[in-house]
């Protein structure tokens, strides 16, 4: 009898043990969950908070950095075309097989007559309309000379300069194919008989247009590369090429008298 009553209590006492270890693996198991769980709660938090940083980054990327990207040739490419704010400069191409889908010739008079070149987007031809007509109106009349050139265009005029007048000259007056802002058809080249329809700096002194840059603007054009911000433009003083912005846009530019590379540096 004290044989049994000693076994039955090893029994219970291995029974209550081996219940013991049981609840003590439990035990641990729960605890391995939870730091498993707070690990990965930890590892998600850290994940949300790199998606935030990158958030914030994009966020506060500026307008021209967040409208770039870089091709094949490590060149940048705007990813853009078809904003009414683009921007093509040196540092800026626009992809070499970018045309306008909305190109309409202006009804304005041309220098040339059914030039291939006489096309411009919808609403910079519509504006220049009633530039041209404000101008009639004041007694001057303008023609257009050049407005949408394909890249290709771009590319025969560029070479033609360089082979006149050598490349670092045909730098400061002519756009690489793909970084002309007449590839954007948003911009159009403005002459008048008193300089016999040419492009020319001296047209910046005539009544014309001195009438033309004091005017432009209210109908959405800037003079897009002004005498004096030849550093800032890469280009010499062109007061024919007018450039449509928008009309607070290009009010906002005529009133502080900037370029609109300084306007998306400075101001936008
Ligand atoms: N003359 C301007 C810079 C152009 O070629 O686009
Ligand atoms: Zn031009």
């Amino acid at each position: 009898m004290k044989k049994i009553m000693i076994l039955l209590s090893v029994f219970i006492l291995s029974i209550s043990i081996i219940g013991c270890e049981d609840k003590e693996n439990t035990d641990d198991k729960e605890k391995q969950n939870q730091q498993k769980q707070e690990e990965n709660n930890t590892s998600k938090d850290e994940e949300q908070n790199k998606d935030d940083e990158s958030d914030e980054k994009e966020n506060t990327k500026s307008y021209l950095e967040k409208t770039i990207t870089t091709n094949a040739s490590g060149e940048n490419v705007v990813t853009n075309p078809n904003d009414i704010l683009v921007i093509a400069n040196k540092e800026r191409n626009l992809p070499s097989d970018y045309e306008p889908s909305d190109l309409v010739a202006p009804d304005i008079p041309f220098v040339f007559k059914d030039s291939p070149v006489r096309f411009m987007r919808e609403v910079a031809a519509s504006n220049i309309e009633k530039l041209f007509a404000a101008g009639n109106d004041a007694g001057f009349k303008f023609y257009g000379r050049s407005g949408y050139r394909s890249y290709d265009i771009q590319k025969s005029l560029f070479d033609r300069y360089v082979d006149a007048k050598g490349e670092e000259a045909a730098n400061k007056s002519s756009a690489r194919a793909g970084q002309s802002e007449h590839q954007t058809g948003l911009t159009m080249d403005v002459t008048s008989q008193i300089v016999d329809l040419q492009l020319t700096e001296s047209y910046g002194d005539t009544p014309d247009g001195m009438w033309l840059a004091e005017n432009a603007h209210k109908f959405g054009f800037i003079i897009r590369y002004p005498k004096g911000k030849e550093s800032v433009t890469g280009y010499s003083y062109e007061p024919w090429h007018i450039r449509y912005v928008g009309i607070d846009t290009a009010k906002k530019i005529y009133d502080l008298n900037i370029t609109l590379e300084e306007y998306f540096r400075d101001h936008y």
